[in-house]
């Protein structure tokens, strides 16, 4: 099985140069461009398809040190849709195969590892109720009559932790070199941090440091699970884009909580998939494609009905979250992923020069897999992404993938 082979690079821990290595425990990237997490919607009834392995070949091909496999759901329970992938012994043949052939290319593979909490549709659970911190209206699950959650009990948050350390387990397994785990955008982890929507009286609810105790214990039990030289990085909101939900005030106290419990790196987004979905990305709002993608008829008239009053709008900017993500670096010594709005070299070369050790891509990569080799030689390259978002809508259809040239 090919591992990535890392005798040719040296690090300069703290270097300002994007294209140079840097280490994560004893995981040496060849430079510190990740390609974030983008749901590829390429799995049939949850195996993963050969498209899967075929996208991140071509995003390792394009030269990023790391790229990451969106939503591996850690439970059956975890997936928003019975499409999704969950983590057992059934997917780690294609998984293999998907990080031999990233290796190849010297490219490292992660793993996102997530569980949706009330937020699913997942036919396989229908009837049954969603898990939760609290219980809570579950409107994407209304048709497989999951209505409400139901708030987890003790042996409910012991056992999902325990899954996503045996998840983190069977990734390493498939040959994965790390794992990212989902605290952010509104799934299972961020509905326990964010004040509005945990309001259990417990030990895992009301304070900052309640709220904290599930997503600790879920990042103890998977180092404990792969042990010390194994990366795990964390991907947390700087805030939930919303009255009432988390705030940089605490994202902050996050993050230091995070990296005293020994996570390797940070990757700060925002947003909450179910109430401001479009705060994460920013730009365009395809509605009329994703009315035409949403498979349940209810679902779609609800979209074309309340598309408009329900899903906000965010202008795109450049770098986005540089000003919140600004603080969060200031405040941890912990190596920090930006992510957010980049797409050209001179936002990437301001962005090192604040301090970031690595920088995560989303659309810019969709929309060309190459993007870092074109900014390598061209010190105002941008990206021509034009954030329509189409690629959101066409995840769940077709796969992702950039539609600009279809327009
Ligand atoms: C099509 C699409 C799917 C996404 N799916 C996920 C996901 O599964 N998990 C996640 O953490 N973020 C997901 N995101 C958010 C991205 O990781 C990233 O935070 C966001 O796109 C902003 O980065 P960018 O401006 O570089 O695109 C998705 C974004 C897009 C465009």
């Amino acid at each position: 099985m090919p591992r990535i082979n890392i005798s040719e690079f040296r690090t300069d821990e703290g270097s300002q140069d994007p294209f140079s290595p840097i280490k994560l425990r004893k995981l040496l990237l060849k430079n510190r461009f990740i390609k974030s997490a983008t749901y590829e919607g390429m799995y049939r009834g949850g195996m993963p398809a050969g498209q899967l392995i075929d996208f991140h070949t071509r995003i390792a091909l394009g030269g990023v040190g790391m790229t990451t496999v969106a939503y591996g759901a850690v439970n059956n329970a975890g997936r928003t849709h019975d499409e999704q992938m969950y983590l057992h012994e059934g997917v780690l043949e294609p998984l293999q195969q998907l990080t031999d052939s990233v290796h190849q290319y010297q490219c490292a593979a992660s793993i996102q590892l997530t569980h949706c909490g009330y937020f699913s549709k997942n036919k396989q659970l229908a009837g049954k109720k969603t898990l939760a911190p609290s219980r809570r209206m579950n409107m994407y699950g209304f048709m497989e009559g999951m209505f409400f959650s139901k708030s987890m009990d003790a042996g409910e948050i012991i056992g999902t932790a325990e899954d996503f350390a045996r998840a983190a387990v069977l990734a390493k397994s498939a040959g994965f070199d790390a794992v990212e785990i989902h605290m952010g955008h509104g799934y299972l982890i961020s509905q326990f941090l964010s004040p509005i929507i945990n309001s259990r009286t417990d030990d895992y609810g009301g304070t900052l440091q309640n709220r904290l105790r599930f997503p600790l214990m879920v990042l103890e039990r998977i180092r404990n699970a792969v042990g010390g030289d194994f990366p795990v990085l964390c991907k947390m909101n700087l805030d939930d884009g919303f009255r009432g939900g988390l705030k940089i005030d605490e994202s902050i106290q996050i993050a230091a909580a995070l990296e005293n419990a020994g996570a390797d790196a940070l990757i700060l987004s925002g947003g909450y998939t179910s109430r401001t979905p479009f705060y994460l990305m920013r730009g365009d709002i395809p509605l009329t494609q994703m009315i035409r993608a949403e498979s349940q008829m209810l679902q779609k008239i609800a979209l074309a009905v309340f598309g408009r009053i329900i899903i906000r709008k965010y202008p795109f900017a450049e770098n986005f979250f540089l000003p919140l993500a600004g603080k969060i670096r200031e405040a941890v010594k912990m190596p920090v992923v930006y992510l957010g709005g980049v797409v050209s070299s001179e936002g990437i070369n301001r962005i090192m020069n604040e301090g970031f050790d690595m920088i995560a891509l989303g659309r810019a990569l969709i929309h060309d897999p190459d993007f870092i080799k074109k900014i390598r030689g061209n010190r105002s390259f941008i990206s021509p992404c034009n954030h329509c978002n189409l690629c959101v809508a066409e995840m769940d259809h077709s796969g992702v993938r950039c539609l600009i040239d279809e327009k």
